[in-house]
């Protein structure tokens, strides 16, 4: 292995920058040449690489987004794009790829490595948490932090206006980012797609919230909730329940993807790069590096992809005791 490609997909995460600079020095740091691939696979599918030394990654650590641009390529799900991808790549030399996404960007790795013998190895790289084979994804402890400084201001207004704000987050089909950020923000109620708590139980809860003495109300959603109904159409059912609320709604959006990436993201980037550009070297190919009890652990891709990832339920439990 002489020359190691790198590149961001699907949906960025605050940390692929650190991902990006850990691969690239460590390539340094063992005398690999290292090359950046723009746009994900579309990029690679187009030869749109760059030669990337030491000092192209300098100040990015702190930065949020991939400086590698990031893309959801259609072309590269078909044979056809694949096939381009690969001529692309022997072309410019490069005899491996690390990539750095979700699972979707872990499945075209692993259809490529099977396809071409290519030998790849993937990052999680999604605020979701929503990946087998490791228990943080990078991004979503600072998606966490984020989402909690942000109910914390949501939290100023609706107190003195003595408002119920229903706030929506991401996390696709996955609740880790609701439920964790839910508790950290003190959440009266916290709807997770894992678990399908039920309208009844909605309006129980902000009852007895009412009757216990509290003016205002925080209900987290997440955007895959099971109950089956928008934050929007929840707003309309409470108020219609419940005349005594004036309900607010509160999108979060993207501003969960961005952001400069906490420690515990930096960190975890810089520990995953130098694993997955050094299990290449020692000739290992189609795993994830991952982490599992803060050791960096390997999980063939096939699993990563298709492994369920759990939700701790007994957090539902500390939740419903904090709003006691
Ligand atoms: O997978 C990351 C994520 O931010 C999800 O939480 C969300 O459902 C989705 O991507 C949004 O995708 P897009 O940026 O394409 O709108």
């Amino acid at each position: 292995i002489k020359k190691i490609g790198v590149l961001t997909s699907g949906g960025d995460s605050p940390g692929m920058n650190a991902a990006i600079r850990s691969v690239v020095r460590t390539c340094a740091f063992h005398n690999i040449e290292c090359i950046g691939i723009y746009r994900g696979y579309q990029g690679m599918i187009e030869g749109d690489f760059k030669e990337m030394g030491p000092r192209s990654v300098n100040n990015i650590v702190n930065k949020g987004g991939t400086i590698l641009k990031s893309a959801r390529s259609v072309e590269f799900r078909t044979a056809e794009g694949r096939k381009k991808a690969y001529e692309k790549l022997t072309q410019a030399g490069i005899d491996a790829f690390v990539v750095i996404g979700g699972d979707g960007s872990f499945t075209g790795a692993e259809i490529f490595n099977k396809e071409y013998k290519f030998p790849v190895m993937g990052i999680p790289g999604t605020i979701d948490n929503d990946i087998y084979g490791t228990t943080h994804t990078l991004g979503y402890d600072t998606a966490l932090n984020t989402v909690v400084e942000v109910i914390d201001k949501i939290r100023d207004t609706a107190s003195s206006h003595n408002r119920l704000f229903f706030v929506e987050v991401m996390g696709r089909d996955a609740g880790h980012i609701a439920l964790n950020a839910g508790i950290g923000a003190g959440a009266e109620e916290i709807l997770i797609p894992e678990e399908d708590l039920g309208l009844e139980r909605l309006l129980e809860s902000l009852r007895k919230s009412k009757a216990s003495g509290k003016s205002s109300s925080i209900v987290v959603v997440s955007e895959g909730d099971k109950i089956g109904k928008s934050v929007f159409e929840l707003k309309d059912y409470v108020e219609e329940h419940m005349p005594e609320y004036d309900v607010r709604v509160s999108v979060l959006g993207h501003m969960q993807r961005g952001g400069s990436p906490s420690c515990f993201d930096r960190v975890l980037a810089s520990r995953l790069g130098v694993k997955a550009v050094e299990s290449i070297l020692e000739g290992k190919s189609n795993y994830m590096v991952g982490i599992i009890n803060d050791k960096i652990a390997l999980t063939p891709l096939e699993q990563a992809i298709k492994g369920e990832t759990e939700i701790d339920l007994e957090l539902l439990r500390v939740s419903d005791i904090m709003t006691t």
